[in-house]
């Protein structure tokens, strides 16, 4: 999508605001509004442009729960929701990343226009999903995500054990030291995180990123020209490769940030380009090579001021 200047500034200020919101006032989003969020993410900008997606609007939750059979619950409760927006992609290399780019400007339009959004990988029946959005053979629901208005200090947050026990440490982030490192693998990148730099400012937009169960599972690498994100490939994996996902989001900040600052990212994504790099900057076998961006001096120039008005970090999700 074009986005406007404008647009891109909006949304990358809605990373600092963003969160989980499982819980909502029910009331019906005007039909124009909902088609603009539905619009924001046919168009998003890809990261590979060869893969098709779409997003289907489940316009009344309780028809959409009740033919689901009532189990939409995911690991936290989602209470009151009057929408879903159901994802959906193709399954080809790279669909995971590429959804979570894609969905993450959609799920940012919308928390720029006030409303609440929550990233839902798992816990719900994939082929019932399916079944409802008429899933061609080659497509897969990969992600859905209640729409509305949030509920202030809605019930939700007590009642939910199984949220608690799922994402331990639901709404924190480590920190930017422990998520990037200089030239290689496990080196501090002290240095480049002392200033308000474009690249620091991205980073940190980075680490602000959702990720399935809060895991973070994205480490980024600084070489002289390029910031290369890995992503770590769990032991056992539940559900969907989402820790791609999770790269593919994290991704979609540092491009939106970049944006901001006058630059066309132009990410790097053949695995035969990136191949080489592992060995040199001793990435650890568990962690998948999902892209690279080049770096140049703009890079290291001081963000500018409309990105840097970061909303203080919340201690847990909104339910
Ligand atoms: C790919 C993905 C899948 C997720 N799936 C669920 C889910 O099924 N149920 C749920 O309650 N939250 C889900 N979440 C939300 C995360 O738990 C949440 O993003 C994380 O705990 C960080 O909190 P925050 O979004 O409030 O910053 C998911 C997030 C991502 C990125």
């Amino acid at each position: 999508m074009a986005w406007s200047l404008e647009q891109i500034s909006l949304m990358t200020r809605a990373i600092w605001r963003r969160v989980s919101v499982r819980s909502y006032r029910g009331e019906p989003v005007p039909a124009e509004t909902l088609a603009e969020v539905l619009r924001a993410g046919e168009e998003s900008i890809p990261l590979w442009p060869h893969i098709p997606v779409r997003f289907v609007l489940a316009a009344d939750a309780d028809a959409f729960l009740r033919e689901h059979g009532g189990t939409l619950l995911g690991y936290g409760r989602i209470l009151g929701a009057p929408h879903f927006i159901v994802a959906i992609s193709e399954v080809t290399a790279g669909y995971m990343e590429n959804m979570g780019f894609r969905m993450e400007q959609m799920i940012l339009y919308a928390t720029a226009l006030g409303l609440g959004t929550c990233w839902m990988g798992g816990f719900y029946s994939r082929q019932k999903v399916g079944h409802l959005v008429g899933l061609a053979e080659d497509e897969q629901v990969v992600a859905l995500t209640p729409v509305g208005w949030p509920a202030a200090g809605g019930p939700g947050r007590l009642l939910d054990k199984t949220l608690k026990a799922f994402v331990p440490d639901r709404g924190g982030r480590k920190p930017l030291e422990r998520l990037v490192f200089a030239g290689r693998w496990d080196v501090p990148a002290g240095q480049y995180l002392t200033q308000q730099t474009v690249l620091r400012t991205a980073l940190e937009a980075a680490r602000r990123a959702p990720s399935w169960r809060n895991t973070q599972p994205w480490r980024f690498i600084i070489t002289e020209n390029m910031l290369v994100v890995t992503t770590s490939r769990p032991a056992e994996q539940i559900g969907l490769p989402y820790y791609r996902l999770d790269a593919g989001i994290a991704m979609s900040h540092i491009s939106l940030v970049a944006l901001c600052a006058g630059i066309e990212p132009a990410w790097v994504l053949e695995p035969a380009e990136l191949a080489g790099l592992r060995a040199g900057l001793a990435i650890p076998e568990h962690y998948d090579l999902i892209g690279g961006l080049p770096l140049d001096a703009r890079w290291h120039t001081p963000a500018p001021a409309a990105v840097l008005i970061q909303e203080p970090e919340h201690a847990t999700s909104r339910h």
